[in-house]
């Protein structure tokens, strides 16, 4: 029998819709969290909510490797957007992730974790190719996902896919100052969030392979924190799990 298919996500906000219709099974508690063990489309799967950061990202991803033997780690939720063009309400599927925060210089470079030779550690491409295809479908009519009301509401008119860059920290960037240091400092990141970069790390170690897929909450700037929550209740939450229906639905289960 084929490995299980790992779904992360942060907070409730981000998977609620996805664990909503997670169906039979059973929830398994392990390290302070649920893992939801179930199938979907006849995949066997887990889904957990990691947590905020990098330390609760990688524990969580060292448990469902460790404990739950998956085969592959999908990250999704919410990020900050901080190249020009990458707006609200679109999605960024990484190709790259790298943790912004993390700085040893001058022992080693700045942003290289140390003793691995990588500042950026790279998603499976097919993973991540497929993700994305399924994701440019489901942008083509946002109001058949969200409805009329929901995509006036977050001026989410005409929402593209980004692939590229992805940066990680154990901070929500919510300043002007802040996204434009990073922007400086890592011209090609695309967004910002809190787990990505460092679930990727912990999947490069065990050589499973990664993908992670966030909708665009906010500019990562002054008004950041705005709608944040709602954001990620309303738009990010059903993103998310019609994306992995429907990219489970199209893979064959064998
Ligand atoms: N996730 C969503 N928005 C974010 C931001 N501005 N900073 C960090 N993580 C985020």
């Amino acid at each position: 029998m084929r490995a299980p298919i790992a779904i992360v996500a942060a907070m409730q906000e981000e998977l609620g819709a996805l664990l909503a219709v997670m169906p039979d099974e059973k929830k398994v508690r392990a390290a302070g969290r649920e893992f939801w063990v179930g199938h979907l489309h006849g995949h066997a799967v887990v889904a957990v909510l990691s947590r905020i950061g990098k330390v609760a990202a990688a524990t969580t991803a060292t448990v469902l490797l460790e404990r739950f033997g998956v085969g592959a780690i999908v990250f999704t939720g919410v990020a900050g957007g901080l190249a020009p063009g990458v707006e609200v309400g679109d999605v960024v599927v990484a190709s790259r992730l790298l943790q912004h925060d993390l700085d040893a210089s001058p022992i080693f470079p700045r942003y290289e974790v140390p003793l691995t030779g990588h500042a950026r550690f790279a998603t499976d491409t097919a993973l991540s190719d497929a993700l994305a295809d399924v994701a440019a479908d489901l942008l083509r009519d946002p109001v058949a996902l969200l409805g009329q009301i929901v995509v006036n509401d977050f001026g989410l008119a005409a929402p593209s896919v980004h692939r590229g860059l992805v940066v990680s920290g154990d901070r929500f960037v919510s300043s002007e100052a802040e996204s434009a240091a990073l922007r400086r400092d890592l011209p090609d990141a695309l967004a910002v969030e809190m787990e990505g970069a460092a679930v990727a790390q912990v999947c490069h170690d065990y050589g499973v392979p990664f993908a992670a897929v966030r909708t665009i909450s906010d500019r990562a700037d002054d008004a950041a924190h705005g709608d944040f929550t709602r954001f990620a209740a309303v738009v990010a939450s059903r993103y998310s799990q019609a994306l992995v229906n429907a990219w489970l639905a199209r893979t064959p289960a064998t």
